[in-house]
């Protein structure tokens, strides 16, 4: 099977869920399209309505370039290109409703529930409560505006970017860390070792927090594939003030952009950079240079779902290999790839058997 479309719609399912305590069902809606005769067991209303809502929250990302790229102009009065930005605006319609109704069913619900019962664990009511008497920092702050509660717009625009930041990052990762596995069979039996000892034989329990931390070389493959192989490959800055960089002078208000690639390939922070050594991450008191590890980004800006991401991919690496067994078809095919604004895996054909 080609596996890299099925993280597509196992992170969407996952993002959504936890930003919004509401069931996504992308993955059934993809098993119904792929299978003629057996369907998911999921009611198809609600696998069609999440199936709506991906696709529009995608075609949002691919019909935004138009509002970058072409001028006002052409969009006013050239047919193809009005029609083109109508339809796009008509989508951000049909998404923002989608998210006012919830916004709106959970504030309901958060309503009527009384003060002492626990709330839904979800980013959505998270956010929804911050700064409300729910909130356990209520009244610790006394700046008016960074205490007032969010509005519907902000909390749409919060949910908004984490799910289009969360899902094909997490997403593309985990399947190059099934290419190198499949490439580097030492590191995948070190990795198997680790699973086995922790799991036992056990290959349905849930996962604890205890075993997220003793996934340790889990998530030193996931760090070294990330540094070898990052799909953000570059960053964004306008700097704000002139300023030297590279030994050139440059005046405020310049882009540039900090080559991500470059940095964990670079011998000055990185012994053997070329080298595929997940290992560097256990060396007993081992921490990368400053800045030279960016998978994330950095400052300010940094990426604010790392944490969460850390967790998904080893969860994920976790219940994936102590169960099944994962190859790749053929070795020596070429990773597919197509670099846009991240680096994406295209296909990956792989076998899966369970393992034994
Ligand atoms: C392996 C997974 C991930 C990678 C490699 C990744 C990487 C990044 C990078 C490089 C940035 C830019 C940071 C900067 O400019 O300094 C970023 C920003 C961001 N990420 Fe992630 N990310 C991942 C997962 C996630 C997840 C799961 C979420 C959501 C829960 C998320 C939400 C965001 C958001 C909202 C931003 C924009 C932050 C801002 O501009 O202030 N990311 N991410």
């Amino acid at each position: 099977m080609d596996i890299s479309p099925w993280f597509n719609q196992f992170t969407n399912d996952m993002i959504i869920t936890l930003l919004t305590g509401e069931r996504s069902y992308t993955m059934a809606g993809y098993f119904n399209e792929l299978s003629d005769d057996e369907k998911a067991e999921r009611p198809s209303a609600l696998v069609d309505e999440t199936v709506k809502f991906v696709h529009a929250i995608r075609k949002h990302l691919m019909g935004l370039l138009i509002f970058q790229f072409v001028s006002p102009f052409l969009r006013h009065y050239f047919p193809y290109f009005k029609n083109k930005s109508d339809d796009i605006i008509q989508n951000i319609e049909f998404i923002n409703q989608r998210m006012d109704a919830i916004i709106k069913r959970r504030r309901q619900e958060i309503e009527n529930t009384p003060l002492d019962k626990p709330l839904q664990n979800d980013m959505l009511t998270s956010i929804i409560t911050a700064n409300t008497p729910r909130d356990i920092n209520y009244n610790k702050i006394n700046d008016k505006e960074v205490m007032r509660p969010m509005t519907d717009p902000e909390l749409r625009g919060i949910i908004f970017d984490g799910i289009i930041n969360g899902t094909d990052t997490t997403a593309n990762t985990i399947s190059f860390i099934i290419y190198y596995l499949a490439h580097y069979p030492d590191v995948k039996k070190k990795m198997l070792n680790e699973i086995d000892r922790i799991f036992q034989d056990d290959k349905t329990r849930p996962i604890t927090e205890n075993d997220i931390h003793n996934l340790k070389y889990c998530e030193a493959i996931v760090k070294e594939v990330s540094r070898i192989f990052s799909i953000v490959n570059s960053l964004p800055r306008c700097l704000e003030k002139p300023d030297e960089i590279g030994g050139y002078q440059w005046p405020a208000e310049t882009i540039i952009r900090i080559n991500i690639d470059a940095i964990h390939h670079n011998e000055e922070y990185w012994e053997e950079p070329d080298k595929f050594n997940p290992d560097r991450w256990i060396v007993e008191g081992f921490e990368p240079k400053k800045n030279s590890f960016i998978m994330f980004g950095g400052g300010l800006r940094v990426c604010p779902g790392r944490k969460l991401a850390m967790i998904e991919l080893v969860c994920l690496m976790a219940l994936l290999f102590r169960k099944y067994e994962i190859d790749l078809i053929d070795k020596e095919a070429p990773l597919k790839t197509e670099s846009g604004v991240l680096t994406a895996c295209t296909e990956l054909l792989v076998e899966i058997k369970l393992r034994n």
